[in-house]
């Protein structure tokens, strides 16, 4: 009976994630590695935020890859264990929260912002970004996997990796 309660728990768990946005799909590790090297190439000090961070493969890379932070939000607590356990040897470099990532503010020292797009979520994704440059007055970079940003023109790209850049004026001339 324990063992049911379990299964329908995760079963919720799980379908609400879908419902709240982007079902848990993880990136390609190869083309995460590319984005990394290739497209954007990290320096120590790059701060590395994934909205929904998922099994926390992204962030993981990212620290491979050499950044100093990486901070991934999820809103499946699930996730958010099961990526904790297999990021402990990452322990000081990586943290990962629960949180509904359309409800945050954007991490002290944040420079590049990962997601994991989904249709129905882009225009609102560039509204938020905008939001960020403009609260933390610094240029933002961010690379979106799978769609593209609707009105905006990528920097660069790579395979299924878009890199975008936002900066604080863009905002400002916005407001005008
Ligand atoms: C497609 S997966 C990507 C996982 C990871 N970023 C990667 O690229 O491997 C999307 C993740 O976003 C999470 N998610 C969906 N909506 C969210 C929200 N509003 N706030 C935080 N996480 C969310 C899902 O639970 C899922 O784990």
């Amino acid at each position: 009976m324990i063992f049911l309660w379990i299964i329908a728990v995760i079963v919720v768990i799980l379908g609400l994630s879908a419902f709240m946005g982007a079902p848990y799909v993880p990136s390609h590790a190869r083309q995460v590695r590319r984005a990394f090297t290739d497209l954007r190439p990290l320096t120590p000090r790059d701060v590395v935020v994934d909205l929904g961070s998922g099994d926390g493969i992204v962030l993981r890379q990212a620290i491979d890859h050499g950044a100093k932070r990486a901070i991934g939000y999820e809103i499946n607590p699930l996730l958010v264990w099961i990526s904790r356990i297999v990021s402990l040897r990452y322990r000081g470099s990586i943290q990962i929260q629960t949180a509904n990532m359309w409800h945050i503010d954007p991490p002290e020292g944040v420079t590049i912002i990962y997601v994991f797009g989904v249709g129905r979520d882009m225009k609102r994704l560039a509204a938020l970004f905008d939001r960020w440059a403009a609260q933390t007055g610094r240029d933002l970079e961010c690379l979106i996997y799978g769609h593209a940003l609707p009105g905006r023109e990528p920097a660069r790209e790579e395979g299924a990796h878009r890199l975008y850049r936002f900066t604080a004026l863009h905002q400002s001339e916005a407001q005008v």
